[in-house]
């Protein structure tokens, strides 16, 4: 991993910790917090592993586990070794006694549709998937990839893979037939399932004719796939021998139950794919017990979420977001979780505050892009809105600058909202780092310190904790129950990319960049590896950096965030090449076609050449800096600073 470039910049451009505010909770929220009790950190301090009892406790166990902790094979922790538990029959079943009419699930689809599950909809509907998967041939371990939108059946077919022991791999919606391909082949799955179409604005999207194409490109035999009938018409094209209708599958086994099938908690619960230190996605495993236990735990005192709340979570399902708190963490704890399919400015920019109003939704958890959108759209979108129901505002994705922190808390917040500003990432299943709202003050801009029973620390090349305010590595010096169980290339591949053995244990490395000040809340500086945040996607800049190099006429490319959630890319061409309109849709087509939409670079900026170092090595940050527009360093070391105030001068005149 390249240490190099962690230089005290926060990620949103502004300088570390800017603003000494503190923030303290207000009684009205505390007093019914669900974590009220400020000697919890003490606690987790004294007690050890011992006390993500607490956390494993919130679930409920087929086999009860003795075990909480199995740390005899660093970095190989397992958590609950001996516990066994099904992770939908936590999340669907034992709910039925008390809250059998409650909705678990409020949808609302991007036309004005609306959908609404109980959770005795959702047993039933999941229970018939579940058995219709079975009927299909799925067995317990067999990895079922899901390629689906923000649609109800998403939830439901996670669900109903849990419920049979088939881990899931969900794939992002909007990702490439070719980034399906990979993600089929690379999690060895024999089964899909996914959608006719979607609709984005007033646009149908065909999703099954890239699910067909990945078909053709993976080198599995797909055994069965699923076809869930978004579009409403009857599907375009007839079915194949082995493709069959979602609904035809649930009517059939309507009403059938089939038995959770109990799984050893260190069983795989799910596969998720992200982007790593190379330009091929990496499986990251997150086991049954130690990942739910997690996730419900930071749901209810992190998010402060109770079974009467209607929640709403704007990520996508996708991603891990959306898989930790759209659909295990809400369903865990029993409350109504809100899933919507739209864009937050359609059909108006007032949509989200729309939805909040008629939902009374009291805790909302969006991203520092979002709230970026809803700042430049302006106040009076949220003000035009009755958004009283708010109790709590959580953020996640990248760091919030203070004035963010203080627009979100004001306009949508009511002045009074706590904000949990919430660290954590795909690998470490769950929230990470956050205030306790009803207990740790809140400081704007700083994700707050970690968790009690987290060890997080900011270190240097050595592991040795860095002063206040210098900047550091942040890494994890002890295993936490929501840690992936490993990556689906390795073990090897896992130890390689994430560990490090020092003189006082395994660390686990995040990959981020931090700051932590005297009363140890850490800043986040931004990913000091070669992986980009943009949009609340993760990239790598290599798998970007080769689709478009593929363009002919294209010797090098280098790609950046802006800061403000767009892709930067940095092109240089062969001497008899013109760059010219047609070859930036060249490099467009290309992203589009290996990643995704998602993909798409928003800036395009053609150079003579790259900023290197004397060893070659491409100053990503410097056209950082310059993409963001921000001052940068001396750089007379470059072996081509010439080339500096090129760059500069084409994206300025862009
Ligand atoms: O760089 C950190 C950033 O997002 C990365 C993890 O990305 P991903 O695995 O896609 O998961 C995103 C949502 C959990 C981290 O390494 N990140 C996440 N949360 C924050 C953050 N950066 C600053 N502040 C945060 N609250």
């Amino acid at each position: 991993m390249d240490y190099a470039g962690v230089d005290g910049r926060r990620t949103d451009g502004s300088a570390a910790g800017e603003d000494g505010d503190v923030v303290e909770p207000l009684s009205a929220f505390s007093d019914r917090a669900v974590a009220s009790d400020p000697e919890l950190y003490e606690a987790f301090a004294e007690e050890g592993p011992a006390a993500w009892r607490r956390a494993a406790d919130l679930l409920d166990w087929e086999t009860d586990y003795e075990t909480v902790l199995d740390d005899g094979d660093p970095p190989f922790y397992e958590w609950f070794p001996d516990g066994r538990l099904n992770a939908a029959a936590n999340c669907v079943d034992r709910h039925l006694d008390e809250r059998r009419n409650q909705l678990a699930i409020r949808w609302f689809g991007k036309r004005g549709e609306r959908r609404s599950y109980t959770y005795l909809d959702l047993h039933r509907e999941v229970n018939a998937v579940a058995a219709g998967l079975r009927d299909l041939g799925v067995e317990e371990d067999d990895v079922v990839t899901l390629y689906l939108p923000m649609i109800p059946e998403l939830p439901i077919a996670m669900l109903a893979c849990a419920r049979i022991g088939a881990p899931h791999n969900v794939v992002f919606a909007g990702l490439s037939a070719e980034a399906l391909a990979t993600r089929i082949d690379a999690a060895d799955s024999s089964y899909l399932v996914t959608c006719d179409g979607y609709y984005r604005r007033e646009d149908a999207f065909n999703q099954k004719s890239k699910a067909d194409n990945a078909r053709l490109r993976a080198d599995a035999d797909l055994s069965a796939t699923v076809v869930v009938d978004r579009l409403g018409d009857t599907l375009d094209a007839p079915l194949g021998d082995d493709e069959h209708e979602y609904e035809a599958i649930v009517d059939a086994h309507d009403g059938e139950t089939v038995e959770p099938v109990a799984r050893d908690a260190t069983d795989l619960l799910f596969v998720m794919y992200t982007s790593g230190t190379t330009g091929r996605p990496k499986g990251v495993e997150h086991a049954t017990g130690g990942y739910l236990s997690h996730v419900a735990w930071t749901t209810r005192n992190v998010l402060d979420v109770r079974p009467d709340d209607t929640y709403w979570c704007a990520a996508d399902i996708g991603w891990i977001t959306g898989h930790s708190y759209g659909v295990y963490g809400p369903l865990s704890v029993g409350t109504t979780t809100l899933l919507y399919e739209g864009s937050p400015d359609y059909p108006d920019r007032d949509r989200v505050w729309d939805l909040i109003e008629r939902n009374a939704v009291s805790v909302f958890y969006t991203s520092p892009t979002a709230i970026r959108s809803f700042m430049k759209w302006g106040a009076e979108y949220p003000e035009a809105h009755d958004l009283s129901s708010i109790r709590l505002l959580g953020t996640v994705g990248e760091s919030i600058t203070p004035k963010a922190w203080r627009w979100y808390r004001e306009h949508v917040g009511g002045g009074e909202a706590p904000i949990v500003d919430t660290w954590w990432q795909t690998e470490t299943g769950a929230i990470s780092l956050a205030t306790l709202p009803g207990i740790t003050p809140m400081k704007p801009g700083k994700v707050g310190p970690p968790l009690p029973g987290i060890d997080a620390r900011v270190v240097d090349e050595d592991g040795e904790p860095v002063d206040p305010g210098e900047p550091g590595y942040l890494a994890i010096a002890a295993p936490w129950p929501g840690m992936l169980r490993g990556l689906r290339e390795g073990d090897e591949r896992y130890r390689r990319e994430y560990w490090v053995e020092g003189e006082d244990g395994w660390r686990y490395r995040t990959g981020d960049g931090a700051t932590v000040d005297e009363d140890g809340y850490v800043t986040i500086l931004g990913r000091v590896d070669d992986v980009i945040n943009v949009r609340t996607h993760r990239f790598n800049t290599a798998e970007l950096e080769s689709a478009i190099v593929g363009a002919e006429g294209v010797t090098e490319a280098a790609v950046v965030g802006d800061g403000d959630g767009k892709i930067v890319a940095y092109v240089t061409t062969r001497g008899d090449v013109d760059p010219d309109e047609s070859l930036r849709e060249a490099i467009g087509g290309r992203l589009a076609r290996a990643v995704g939409d998602v993909a798409r670079a928003d800036r395009i900026v053609f150079t003579p050449d790259l900023p290197k170092t004397r060893s070659g090595k491409i100053m990503r940050r410097l056209l950082e800096d310059i993409a963001r527009g921000d001052e940068f360093g001396d750089v007379s070391a470059l072996r081509n600073p010439e080339v500096v105030g090129e760059i500069e001068s084409a994206v300025r005149e862009m």
